[in-house]
């Protein structure tokens, strides 16, 4: 990340804060404080906090040991670190008082500080008020700039080279781990930095749970096999997910598969900006149940994608929230049925100007292999 993008970003920050009364806002390791600093760091027994405040320069109380990372921002950032003999207490207890948090308000990540950090600041910042502030950094990220958006271009392509591949090498006698584990080796040969969630290839009765852990049991003629899998470029994620048929299937879960493509076709169609959220799921769950499935679709329609695999907008009933340019989520209808087999297929959905892209280019007419 340029220092220049760094920078407008915590301006953008210190001016919803301002809106908020925040005096200052308190992220720990994750895809806030990477998107505000592009450091990264492990969510750890050793706590690791920075602070943000409304009106001057961050700084961050972190071990000794990752105070190199700080040192490459170049002064952005004033680091109090501590090392493992020493503990944390005093890192806090200066970094509290250089920022003047006594009686400050704090904005906290509710989703993702602990207790443990939540109590190093009460105790050091006396009297100050922590208040969850999910959402200010929520207005900064969930529309996406151009580089953000090529980003999760990039992360789209590693994937779906990745799932091409696999599905070369997938048949009937290969577990459902040993398929999950070639591909997980493709994404990660293609160039993806890791893989955002550990890859679900589930077939059969497994596949009919939407989020199954692949098992021992070998893949079988006449199941449907949902593959779910993503990549990371830039941090930013991919989330597909393709449900493809060994051999013929049976009647039923060739009807199942037309309706849930049918409903994949119909949310992405809904996408526009100025449309609510909720509209989305409400259009692509209309498909289903018309199909009389509706009982078999048990989650939403979809969630953002980002810096994280789930993160805001989430297209499901009762958000109101008017989807914008920039915003990126998935579009993932499934109809699961109990015992059986399960079908999803999911599309990675990009609100344009003008209406909506879906970033996700794999083949959505069933594969049969
Ligand atoms: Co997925
Ligand atoms: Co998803």
């Amino acid at each position: 990340m340029s220092e220049d993008s760094r920078f407008a970003r915590i301006i953008r920050l210190q001016q919803h804060m301002g809106q908020k009364g925040l005096d200052c806002l308190a992220l720990v390791p994750g895809a806030n404080l990477f998107y505000l600093t592009g450091l990264s760091f492990h969510l750890s027994e050793r706590p690791i906090v920075a602070l943000f405040p409304v009106d001057a320069s961050p700084a961050i109380i972190l071990p000794a040991l990752e105070e190199p990372k700080v040192a490459l921002l170049g002064g952005a950032m004033q680091a109090y670190s501590y090392t493992d003999e020493r503990g944390p207490a005093e890192a806090f207890q200066q970094a509290c008082a250089a920022l003047e948090l006594a009686q400050a308000r704090i904005g906290v990540e509710g989703l993702r500080m602990r207790v443990m950090e939540a109590r190093l600041l009460e105790r050091y910042a006396p009297d100050c008020q922590l208040v969850p502030a999910d959402d200010v950094m929520e207005a900064l990220r969930v529309t996406k700039d151009a580089g953000e958006v090529a980003q999760m271009r990039r992360a789209v392509a590693i994937v779906e080279a990745a799932l091409r591949a696999v599905l070369t090498q997938i048949r009937p006698g290969m577990t459902e781990r040993e398929a999950a584990g070639l591909l997980m080796v493709e994404t990660l040969r293609g160039g993806s930095e890791g893989v955002p969630f550990e890859p679900i290839l589930v077939a059969g009765p497994n596949a009919a749970s939407p989020h199954a852990t692949p098992s021992d049991r070998p893949l079988r003629r006449g199941e449907t096999v949902v593959i779910d899998c993503g990549a990371i470029v830039g941090g930013y994620v991919s989330d597909i997910t393709r449900t493809v048929a060994l051999g013929g299937l049976p009647e039923e879960m060739l009807r199942v598969y037309e309706v849930v493509r049918r409903a994949n076709e119909a949310g992405r169609a809904a996408v526009r900006s100025g449309q609510a959220a909720q509209d989305v799921d409400r259009v692509t769950r209309a498909v289903i149940r018309e199909a009389n499935y509706g009982d078999f679709f048990i989650h939403r329609t979809g969630h953002g994608l980002g810096l994280e695999v789930h993160e805001p907008p989430y297209i499901v009933e009762g958000n109101r929230q008017p989807l914008r340019a920039g915003m990126t989520f998935t579009v993932e209808p499934g109809i699961y049925l109990p015992g059986v087999g399960g079908v999803r297929i999911e599309d990675d959905v990009l609100v344009t100007p003008e209406g909506a892209e879906t970033l996700t280019t794999f083949p959505r007419d069933l594969i049969v292999l």
